[in-house]
């Protein structure tokens, strides 16, 4: 070579002749099927897009640690990571806007996603949350619904408000979340200025065999700040990629964000009697009745190399737990253990474990073998069944998940609550006069545009008797009156 620039080479590393002019039969000949770089070229490229996420397909990551810093943890959990203060873990985080396609502006009124990836000693460790602490649905079985009315009109591939307000006005376990999504917290600053939630409670399980209910809290060390909804809007034009910036920007100036991760642990059986069902995601709990206790610190402080190999193929699954932190009965957190995984294989392929960025940093040893995209070796001379009496690996019945009891008949029931007013009103009205006249207008703002007049007026049904003067603010906004049977 001319100078000490590598060689171009093909995908099976043979040195490539020329990259600018494909060959032809003569000087005006047609192009020859034989130029295999040039069929490579062009095969490669129309095959670089795979599936976006069916939701949360715009996002930005980036990689950190997570820090312990409270020694007494571990009388909750003996998961390995939170064992001792000053433990540190490797971690990857994704935060992500909802219902956009993967090209989406970012500053969109829109819960955020707020994914979080533990490698820790004893396996990856998965909490996928939002920053809001509640969802908008309590049973896996309405999501993809929901997901419909958020995404685009069947037949005018339009974002269709009448949809969305069909939906939320027959759904009102959904007014708590959009009385977040409404209010400032609805568009962050940044994704630096949010905090984080597990939102459905989770159970630990410590050294003892004891357990507890846990919910998960990441308060933003940078503060929580909304966006303008003007400037939003403006940005979304000038700057669809906005929040993925200052997210780049910060880690690459050494501004390192980080989160302060906090736990409210609630005793095993006050499940039976709490006055909120715990495993309803419709509903918060209580910081009176379980106070914050501080974990750790989680610091993001190196970007990603590469957007796609480690942020479009990063695969979080809410049902990837490590010993000491199990699943609850919430309904919803059930659907999603089976819903992430299945999404992994169908957008990853069935060995997305192998990718670098969702491969565990402890050693993986099991009989799982072959499927499209097996590059790890594929457990080589190894037995690939079990038992064995080979010496493979075999299971640690000290790991196995804690038993729960469980009663009465297998049916399609509710929760026992529809209760979705209280919660819905108190936060309307812990909220400022200037946030709750922001409030009032960001709602009917979204309502204005909705076609059935039928469909406004049962929401302002919800919104009344959540609060009536919530309710008879949004009306009058919209030109309406509150129907006398609702008050
Ligand atoms: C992404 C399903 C509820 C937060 C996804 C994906 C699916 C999904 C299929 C795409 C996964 C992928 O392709 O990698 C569901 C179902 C739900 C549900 C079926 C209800 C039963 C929730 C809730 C939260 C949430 C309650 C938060 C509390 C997220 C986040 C992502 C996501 C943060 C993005 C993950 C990433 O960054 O890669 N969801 N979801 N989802 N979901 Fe859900």
């Amino acid at each position: 070579m001319a100078n000490n620039r590598k060689n171009l080479t093909t995908a099976a590393g043979a040195p490539v002749g020329d990259n600018q002019n494909s060959i032809t039969a003569g000087q005006r000949g047609p192009v020859l099927i034989q130029d295999f770089h040039l069929l490579e070229k062009l095969a490669h490229f129309n095959r670089e897009r795979i599936p976006e996420r069916v939701v949360h397909a715009k996002g930005a990551g980036a990689h950190g640690y997570f820090e312990v810093t409270n020694d007494e943890i571990s009388k909750y959990t003996k998961a390995d990571f939170l064992s001792e203060k000053g433990k540190r873990t490797d971690m990857f985080i994704r935060f992500s806007t909802v219902a956009g396609e993967v090209g989406s502006a970012d500053t969109v009124r829109d819960p955020r996603g707020f994914s979080v990836k533990f490698y820790t000693e004893e396996g990856n460790y998965d909490l996928v949350g939002n920053n809001t602490p509640v969802f908008f649905i309590r049973d896996a079985i309405k999501f993809p619904d929901f997901i419909h009315t958020q995404k685009r009109n069947p037949k005018t591939g339009l974002k269709d408000p009448n949809m969305v307000w069909d939906f939320w006005s027959l759904s009102p376990e959904s007014l708590h979340q959009i009385t977040y999504l409404h209010g400032d917290r609805g568009i962050p600053a940044t994704y630096r200025h949010m905090n984080g939630y597990g939102s459905h409670t989770f159970k630990w399980v410590n050294d003892e065999g004891d357990q507890f209910w846990v919910k998960y809290h990441f308060v933003s060390d940078q503060g929580v700040k909304g966006l303008d909804p003007e400037l939003a809007d403006k940005l979304a034009g000038e700057n669809p990629d906005y929040h993925r910036e200052d997210l780049h920007n910060a880690i690459e100036e050494g501004d390192y964000p980080s989160w302060t991760l906090y736990v409210q642990i609630i005793p095993f059986e006050d499940y039976k009697t709490y006055k909120w069902d715990l495993f309803d995601v419709t509903k918060t709990v209580s910081k009176k009745d379980y106070p914050r206790i501080e974990v750790g610190k989680m610091v993001l402080n190196r970007n990603p190399e590469n957007h796609f190999a480690e942020v479009e193929q990063a695969a979080f699954a809410p049902g990837q737990f490590v010993p000491g932190i199990e699943a609850s009965p919430d309904k919803m957190l059930q659907g999603r253990i089976f819903s992430y995984a299945d999404a992994h294989r169908y957008r990853l392929g069935v060995n997305n474990h192998q990718i670098p960025v969702n491969r565990p940093k402890n050693e993986v040893q099991n009989y799982q073998r072959d499927g499209y995209m097996s590059v790890d070796g594929n457990g080589g001379s190894k037995p690939n069944y079990e038992p064995n009496s080979l010496n493979g690996p075999a299971e640690d019945l000290t790991k196995k998940t804690t038993p729960f009891d469980v009663e009465g008949q297998a049916d399609s029931v509710s929760y026992n609550s529809d209760d979705h007013y209280t919660q819905a009103g108190d936060l309307y009205r812990l909220m400022s006069d200037d946030e709750k006249a922001r409030l009032v207008k960001n709602f009917a703002d979204h309502l204005r545009p909705v076609e059935s007049e039928e469909i406004k007026l049962r929401q302002i049904e919800h919104f009344y008797k959540a609060d009536p003067e919530w309710g008879s603010a949004i009306a009058e906004d919209l030109g309406l009156s509150v129907p006398e049977s609702v008050k």
